[in-house]
Formats: structure tokens, sequence, C-alpha cells
């Protein structure tokens, strides 16, 4: 091992000059202007992959079918998914599969990133662009902890298979290629860096994520614009109709009025509320860094209970009506709404967006017609927390940043891990590298560098754990 770590740490300028390259890539895998961001980044990966001397490396093809409102099936296809293999450790070495996401966030708003989001620029020990934390910097550290074994001892300590994805960030359509390649993906376990710490210096293993259902409502009043000095007062407004739709989603106590929302909730066990309020975590300094008067959610949990294990819903985006320069006296025809509910187990997110289409549609005055698109879902789940897995995890966190290891659970979705899970009947473990502070999704998104050069000493300590 000292032979490893001693490579790794020799190479921290080749390292960190390598995740620029990849991060200059613009992979936004929900805008379809960057289909070459997408493709060049993916075609970057493999050549990454093949050179560390991995085998049956390339990108392949990801084919979503897509049922219609009518019943007909599209085919839709995605964004190249990167796979590589090297199998040479024996069929009694165990096999670990590393999935990671090579797409990222759009980057807007633009004009307050501090430096531009696709050239990565270094300040206070920190690496500034999007994706640094978000997924690529984080998988980086797996691909070149492998690369350190190769390149030192020609071999790996286990079997590994690295599966990439981009379409983590846009609607996934991995859960099908899985389905269709179970043997390709046969593993023991699934390792992921898509996670980040409790706090700095607090280094985390993730064993919970929260699921999510998203829908879109679209309400529509008369049959065109009416000017609202003549027609206000004799019609509903569409806008003001779904702003109160809205604020029915939710009661004074904060919580969801969807019937049926809650039935098939797990309910926090005594012992995990204690676990939690173990933790470092304090009201009102979360309070003052958000700049809020107040926190707020459900009634009866605290934050850090509210945010790992109860659902919540929100409103992301309202469209509609005027709002350009000036006033415009206008009575829109139509308004809509983005909104999604974040899941625990063991709700299900196909019934959660179903009853949440249909509680819009009847809570709907009779002046309008509400139509919902069921965007996407992504289910919940609660991992192991015991196993050889984690114990590797735990122990090459604990190695590699010399600091206790804590357990914690997390508020985002990582969908594709209940499917490991459900169909690969493999458990993933999160070693996640991130900080809270690493502002992913938002602009200036950034990585520590320390956790960058800390978490490729991590994984290489992990691989090596899982012998
Ligand atoms: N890496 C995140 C999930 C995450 C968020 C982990 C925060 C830890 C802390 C992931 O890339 C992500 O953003 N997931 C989306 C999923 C959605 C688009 C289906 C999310 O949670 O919104
Ligand atoms: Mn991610
Ligand atoms: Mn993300």
């Amino acid at each position: 091992m000292e032979k490893i770590l001693n490579y790794i740490d020799s190479k921290k300028d080749e390292h960190l000059a390598q995740l620029i390259e990849f991060l200059k890539f613009p992979s936004i895998s929900s805008d379809s202007n960057y289909i070459n961001g997408m493709k060049d980044c993916a075609n970057w990966l493999v050549e990454q992959i093949k050179s560390i001397g991995f085998k049956n490396v390339g990108t392949r093809k990801n084919v979503a079918t897509i049922k219609q409102d009518d019943g007909t099936i599209i085919e839709r296809e995605g964004h190249p998914i990167v796979y590589g293999e090297w199998l040479e450790a024996g069929p009694d070495a165990k096999t670990i599969l590393v999935y990671g996401h090579y797409d990222v966030q759009p980057v807007d708003p633009i004009n307050l990133w501090h430096s531009k989001p696709f050239e990565p620029e270094i300040r206070d020990g920190r690496l500034y662009g999007r994706g640094t934390a978000d997924d690529k910097g984080q998988l980086f550290c797996h691909i070149k902890s492998l690369e350190a074994y190769m390149k030192v001892y020609g071999k790996l300590p286990v079997n590994v298979k690295l599966l990439f994805e981009g379409e983590e960030e846009a609607e996934s359509s991995l859960d099908e290629f899985i389905a269709k390649n179970q043997d390709l993906l046969k593993c023991d376990y699934v390792v992921i860096s898509d996670t980040e710490w409790f706090a700095e210096g607090v280094p985390s293993i993730c064993y919970g994520l929260r699921g999510i259902a998203y829908v879109e409502v679209k309400v529509t009043g008369q049959n065109r614009d009416l000017h609202s000095g003549t027609f206000g007062g004799a019609v509903d407004n569409p806008l003001q109709v779904l702003a109160w739709m809205i604020t029915q989603l939710k009661d004074k106590y904060g919580r969801v009025t969807v019937p049926e929302f809650y039935d098939d909730v797990v309910p926090l066990t005594e012992e995990e509320r204690k676990e939690f309020a173990k933790l470092p975590f304090d009201d009102e300094e979360y309070r003052k860094d958000l700049e809020v008067g107040a926190l707020s959610g459900e009634i009866g949990y605290t934050t850090l209970e509210r945010v790992w294990c109860r659902p919540s819903l929100d409103v992301h985006g309202i469209i509609g009506g005027y709002t350009g320069e000036g006033a415009k006296t206008v009575i829109s025809t139509t308004a809509s709404a983005k909104i999604s509910t974040r899941l625990v187990p063991h709700q299900n997110p196909e019934k959660i967006s179903r009853d949440l289409a249909n509680y819009l549609r009847k809570i709907a005055p009779p002046t309008v017609k509400v139509e919902v698109t069921e965007l996407h879902y992504g289910s919940p789940v609660l991992l192991d927390m015991k196993g050889k897995g984690i114990t590797a995890a735990i122990d090459a966190l604990k190695e590699a940043f010399g600091k206790e290891v804590v357990f914690m659970r997390e508020g985002g979705s990582i969908p594709i891990v209940s499917v490991f899970k459900e169909v690969l009947k493999a458990p993933s473990v999160l070693m996640g590298l991130g900080l809270p502070k690493d502002n992913i999704h938002s602009p200036n998104e950034s990585l520590k560098l320390e956790n960058f050069f800390g978490g490729i000493r991590a994984s290489a300590l992990f691989f090596n754990n899982m012998k």
C-alpha cells in the first residue's frame, strides 16, 4: 500500500491537470446544444480508461423506450454510457462496480460565477468549475487510484467494472441499460462517490438517499388573452388559480396535503434520532448561513430529520403571464408550474406522482382545465450499514484523511442506487468526497483540493480493503 500511496502523492500535478482537462468539456446533459460536449467528454473518458489498461472499454448506446399517452412506444437514444473492465484478479476475488456520472448541471445564472464554469480555476485551495464536485472530480479519484495500481504493480487487488453515465442530471435511461446488461454488470458491490460529507473535516458514509417524483402542471382558462379592464371580474385568472392551487399543497404544519402521501413512509427509529442528535449540527448556524429569518418545515422533526428522513414538496418554477418591462394589463390564458416531491422509504414515486396529479386535478375550480405531465421518478433507498463494503470504506476514509468517520443520510437523490439494489442485487457503498460548501448545482461550484487528493488515496485504500 505504501508504494501505491507514495505513487499517488507524487502525481498530484498530473492528476490535477487531467481533472482540469476533464472539466473543460461542457457536458450539460439536459441541454441539446451541448450534445458535442457530451460526446467529446465520453470519448475522453474512454481514452483515459483504455490508457490505464482496462479491457472491453468503450461507449455504449443507451436506448430508452418511452410509452406515450396513446400507448405507442417510441425510442430515444440517450447520452453515451462509458464502460470498461479489468477482471484478471481471478474468480475468487470480489468484483467492484464503480459508478459515477460525467454529465453536469446547467450553469445559469452565469453572471454570478467568479470564473468561467468550464475554465477551471484554483482559488484558496479549491478548484472552481461546473462538475468539480458533482461528479467529475469525485469519479476521477477512482480512475486515478486504479491507474496507480496498474502503473506500480500492473494489476488490481480486485476485479473492477467502471460504469459512467451521462444522464444522471437529466432523464436517465441507465435503468434500462442495466436491466438489459445484467451479466455484464454483475458485481459484489457498487462503490459511488457522488455525495458529500456531513461537514468539513468529517468524512462520512451516506446510507440513505431520498427519492423524487417530478411533475409539471398546466392550468388553462379562457381561449385567448384578455384585456383585464374589459374582462377583469368576469373570469378566473389562470395565474391566480395556479398560485392558489400551489398554496393548497401544504398545510400550516408544513405537511403535504396530497391524500395518502404519508401512508408508506417508514417512521424514524428512536435509535436513528439519537444518532442524528449526536452530530455537530446547529440550527442557528444553518439559518445564518442561509440568511433567512427562520427555518421552516414539517412540525415535530429536527432540521436533519426533515431533510434526510421526511418527504418534502417544492415548486421549482412558475411560468406564465406578462413578465416583460413595464405594465401590460392582460389576463393570460395559461400558467404552469414545475413541482417535485422528495420521497423516503417506502414511498413509491409512481404512486406519489399519480396521487399528486389527481389531487391537482381535483382541487382545481371548474373555471380552468388542468393538465399534468409526469417528468421523472427516482426511488428512495436505505442501505445496509454492515458488511465488507461499508467497513472497507470507513477504514479507507479514516486512513486517507486521518479523521473519524460518521454515518449520515442525504436529502438528495441518486436514482440508480435503488436499481443496483433491486436489479443487480448489489449493495452500494456511498463513499462521498464532497463538502456542503461545494455549491453543487449552483454558481461557483468547487472541490476542495485536499478532498480530491485525499479521495484518490481513499479510493486506493478501499480497493485494497476489498481484497
Ligand atoms: N450528486 C447528486 C445527489 C446529491 C445531492 C448527493 C446532494 C449529495 C448531496 C446528484 O447528482 C443529483 O443532483 N441528483 C438529482 C437527481 C434528480 C435529477 C433525479 C437530485 O437530487 O436532484
Ligand atoms: Mn451527482
Ligand atoms: Mn447533481
